[in-house]
């Protein structure tokens, strides 16, 4: 595992953001696997810029996102399609018809989550997976004590993720329940782990991550067992270390 510690979230999001456009400029119809949450905002701006420069071209690209909330509408402004859409598909200029999110509508969950895995594997696997770390060390919506062979399904949201992400929605009582989300077995599966986090509430959960046993307490730590995995954190992210 490469451990990259950097002054701060600028310095996080460049130094991400050369390694996904490192993997493209070798292979410009990779599969990026894309994570929601505030962690990898920084990579995407820079890529965008990147793109808007002219200097990237992402239109090749395909992209396959963790993990989608359950029971609200897709044009719900906090639904990860939506957000995918807003905040990485059009500012990257990625092609919308090539990026997939779980359908967290479907009326058959469990067939739309053995579905993702099934359009994953279809196009032969995700080349770069970008992960950020929920505090309670989640990675997608992998909540404490999920299996590491799990596969996209449906999961329960642990009290402590719905709190933390009850500032996207007008209430606590609205954030959702319920998730679909890429297993840590799917996870694993990318050639390429990238993980980015950034201030000191994650320090504990980088700590466990990547200093820890490997145990399904702490989901992050599933990423020792992979042979590629980028961590790169700022200094306060750090400070467990
Ligand atoms: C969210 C997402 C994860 C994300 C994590 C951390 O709930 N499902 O994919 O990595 O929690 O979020 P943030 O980066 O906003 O701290």
């Amino acid at each position: 595992m490469e451990v990259i510690i950097l002054p701060g979230a600028a310095e996080v999001g460049r130094f991400g953001a050369d390694r996904i456009a490192a993997v493209v400029s070798r292979a410009p119809r990779a599969v990026l696997g894309l994570a929601t949450g505030s962690s990898p905002q920084g990579i995407y701006a820079e890529l965008a810029r990147r793109v808007a420069a002219g200097t990237l071209d992402l239109s090749g690209v395909s992209g396959f996102a963790l993990d989608e909330y359950v029971g609200i509408p897709a044009d719900h402004p906090q639904s990860y399609a939506a957000v995918l859409d807003r905040d990485v598909v059009r500012p990257l200029g990625l092609a919308p018809s090539r990026v997939r999110v779980p359908d967290g509508r479907a009326p058959d969950l469990e067939a739309a989550a053995v579905d993702y895995d099934r359009a994953i594997a279809a196009v032969g696997g995700v080349d770069v997976q970008i992960l950020g770390i929920g505090a309670n060390g989640h990675i997608g919506f992998n909540e404490p004590t999920s299996s590491f062979a799990s596969r996209t399904r449906i999961k329960t949201l642990a009290p402590r993720t719905r709190a933390d992400n009850a500032r996207f929605f007008a209430s606590p009582e609205e954030v959702p329940t319920h998730c679909l989300t890429q297993g840590l077995g799917t996870i694993l599966e990318a050639r390429e782990l990238l993980l980015v986090a950034q201030g000191e509430a994650k320090a504990e959960a980088v700590a466990a991550a990547v200093e820890g046993p490997v145990a399904a307490i702490c989901p992050a730590s599933a990423l020792q067992l992979h042979r590629r995995v980028c961590v790169v954190v700022d200094e306060a992210a750090a400070s467990r270390l």
